[in-house]
């Protein structure tokens, strides 16, 4: 079944990207602390968000999930990415916050958003997770949406903690 937008939590709002959340977008996949256990761990140039912008609007197309943005509702600023990726490992779940919005609970209540998605609509009985081993507030999060670690993975020239997610 296709996915409702916004999905909603008590907080968040999720919803696909669009081109003009570009700079907002920046601001986050520019940031050298936040990108240090993401992809290849390094910032983005606006260029390569742009393109990333471009990439998971296709994914969603094919797939009708994609890495979303995840709107603070009171606010109403773009605050990271969250959202389910095919990959090698399968179907990924994966999430980037702004700096300044850690410790907030955010990455749990997107997270939990993207599992109820893949539990409900979009029936997919299988996540996986990859955290990076020096990452452990993604494995906290992780732990949190109910992943179970499986083993350790080579991903990006990086060893990452694999986590599993089946219902
Ligand atoms: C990984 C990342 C998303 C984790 O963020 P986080 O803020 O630690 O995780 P959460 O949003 O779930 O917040 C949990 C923390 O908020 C606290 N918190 C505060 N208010 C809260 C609330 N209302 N509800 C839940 N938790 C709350 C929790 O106690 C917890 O703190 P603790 O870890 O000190 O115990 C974040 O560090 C990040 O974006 N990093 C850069 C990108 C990245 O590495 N992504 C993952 C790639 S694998």
């Amino acid at each position: 079944m296709p996915l409702e937008f916004p999905l909603r939590g008590a907080r968040l709002d999720l919803r696909p990207f669009t081109s003009s959340d570009a700079a907002a977008a920046h601001r986050i996949y520019g940031d050298a602390g936040v990108m240090r256990h993401v992809g290849e761990g390094e910032p983005s140039s606006p260029e390569q968000t742009a393109r990333m912008l471009v990439e998971y609007a296709a994914h969603q197309g094919r797939h009708g999930f994609a890495f979303w943005a995840v709107i603070e509702r009171e606010t109403g600023a773009l605050i990271g990415d969250a959202g389910l990726e095919v990959t090698a490992q399968g179907v990924e779940l994966g999430y980037t916050l702004a700096r300044n919005r850690w410790g907030h609970g955010f990455a749990t209540e997107a997270g939990r958003l993207c599992v109820a998605a893949a539990d409900g609509p979009l029936g997919l009985r299988r996540l996986v997770a990859l955290a990076d081993v020096e990452n452990p507030a993604s494995a906290a999060v992780l732990g949190r949406l109910g992943f179970v670690e499986d083993r350790v993975v080579r991903a990006y020239g990086r060893p990452h903690r694999r986590f599993v997610r089946e219902r």
